[in-house]
């Protein structure tokens, strides 16, 4: 959606706080032995709490409230009795609708102990959604984002997972533009415009990037194994930096 009143500002204001708060709330909660379920149900609490329904439920019938993904699981994890251990690196991503509005973030969560590799795609997997929020400006043409973003990745000796995107949001969970590139494709010449809402939500990996849907039709996987982290705000497009729709 675009931005067009301060009440549609206020509202995609509320739902991006209450999906910050279960991001929030559940990476605070990720340690070994604690269920998928478990989390996901901290995330739902939230969103109870504030009114607020999941929004792959609503969408997709997606069978969780959350999405959560550990390891080489790179998104769309169904919540289940999997047990988080030691080592983990633990991904939630919050959709939630509000009065009409959605917002989308996901944030990965390493447990201790946490590697050196793993410490690293952490540091450069949050370096990149930065790049991203310093690249998505009104008057630029979509590729710049996926242009800069790529060039840290290379940068940090990654892989950018190119079958994900950034994509519109606001009023449906995925809407115009549908495919935000974190590679540089030229082919991606919309600009941005003021008052765009969009996510951006790099994925890196020190894997090749491909992936695959697991037997359960929802989860993606690495094809080589690979972890992979993703960080995700949903954000308003302005002349200057955006602003954060998602952060707490
Ligand atoms: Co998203
Ligand atoms: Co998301």
């Amino acid at each position: 959606m675009t931005i067009e009143s301060p009440s549609e500002l206020q509202g995609l204001l509320r739902v991006g706080r209450v999906v910050g708060l279960a991001i929030k709330a559940m990476r605070e909660a990720v340690r070994p032995g604690i269920t998928t379920l478990e989390l996901d149900a901290i995330g739902a609490a939230v969103l109870r709490e504030h009114g607020a329904r999941s929004a792959p439920q609503l969408t997709y019938k997606f069978p969780g409230v959350t999405c959560i993904s550990i390891n080489d699981e790179v998104a769309h994890g169904i919540p289940s009795n999997r047990v988080v251990k030691p080592g983990d690196l633990v991904n939630v991503d919050v959709s939630a609708e509000l009065d009409g509005f959605i917002a989308d973030a996901g944030y990965s969560q390493p447990v201790p102990p946490v590697t050196p590799e793993i410490e690293w795609l952490v540091q450069c997997g949050q370096k990149a959604l930065e790049i991203a929020i310093g690249a998505a400006k009104a008057g630029q043409p979509l590729y710049m984002i996926g242009k800069a973003v790529q060039a840290h990745a290379d940068a940090c000796g990654y892989n950018v997972i190119r079958e994900l995107n950034g994509h519109g949001v606001g009023r449906k969970l995925h809407e115009e533009p549908r495919n935000i590139p974190n590679h540089f494709n030229k082919a991606a010449r919309t600009p941005l415009k003021e008052g765009m809402v969009i996510t951006l939500e790099p994925f890196l990996t020190p894997g090749k990037g491909r992936i695959f849907t697991a037997p359960d039709k929802w989860t993606l996987k690495t094809q080589d194994g690979a972890i992979a982290v993703q960080y995700e705000h949903t954000v308003i497009i302005t002349k200057d930096r955006p602003i954060l729709v998602t952060a707490v």
